[in-house]
């Protein structure tokens, strides 16, 4: 598949069918995204891709937490968003909201207990980094959960990354039995999209290309 095509196509999904993926899509998956660069080529990613009843008793741990705790998307501010970030984050709530009119549901409660659920979909994948690695080590995780997000795309696989869910790294840690000393970046949701469901008809937007660009000449 074209390369411009499947960046422009991508776009995360937030319905899932409960159709399995069969293992070796899966890994056909993981294989490409493990060819992402990292730095000095530690390759400092931990992949754990969780199916069947344990992804099933995944969520149901962190819907419970979420309904707990209430931490909810964006944690981890460090002070209050410069209006600009806060806008576009307004934004798309904004344009996602007539979809959520359709299906009747509240925005709110769909995106956290939804992402807690990684929207229904079969797998999920949770990007561990190793404690003993700086914050700079998160670019590699970017990284291969870029990859990862085209790679399931030529496979006509569909993907939500989850940040939320790194709020509960305890519950997260204690249901799965993962190390201490390994943290969850980020989690995402991969499966074949549900085209029934009109959220999946949501396309978010992107700033003018001007925003973000400077020149230094
Ligand atoms: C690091 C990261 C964390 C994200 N966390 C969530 C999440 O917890 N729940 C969710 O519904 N979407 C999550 N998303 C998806 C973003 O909302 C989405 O990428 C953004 O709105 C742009 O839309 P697009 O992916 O369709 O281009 C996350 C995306 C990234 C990159």
């Amino acid at each position: 598949m074209d390369l411009l095509k499947v960046i422009k196509e991508r776009k995360s999904i937030r319905a899932f069918t409960p159709d399995p993926i069969p293992k070796e899509t899966i890994e056909e998956i993981l294989k490409l995204a493990i060819l992402a660069p990292s730095a000095i080529n530690l390759q400092p990613w931990d992949l754990i891709v969780v199916t069947g009843e344990e992804r099933e008793r995944l969520s149901r741990r962190l819907i419970k937490a979420y309904k707990e705790k209430k931490i909810s998307c964006g944690p981890g501010n460090v002070k209050p968003l410069p209006k600009t970030f806060a806008k576009r984050g307004a934004k798309t709530l904004e344009l996602m909201n007539p979809f959520f009119e359709e299906m009747g549901v509240d925005p709110n409660q769909f995106i956290n207990e939804g992402s807690c659920n990684f929207y229904g979909s079969p797998v999920a994948i949770l990007l561990c980094l190793d404690d003993s690695f700086p914050n700079a080590r998160f670019v590699d995780i970017g990284l291969i959960l870029g990859y990862l997000l085209l790679a399931a795309h030529v496979s006509d696989l569909a993907t939500c990354p989850i940040g939320l869910i790194t709020a509960y790294q305890e519950e997260i840690k204690d249901t799965l039995n993962i190390p201490e000393s390994k943290n969850v970046v980020i989690g995402l949701a991969l499966g074949y999209p549900d085209e029934k469901s009109p959220i999946n008809r949501f396309k978010s937007q992107r700033d003018d290309f001007e925003k973000f660009v400077r020149w230094i000449e």
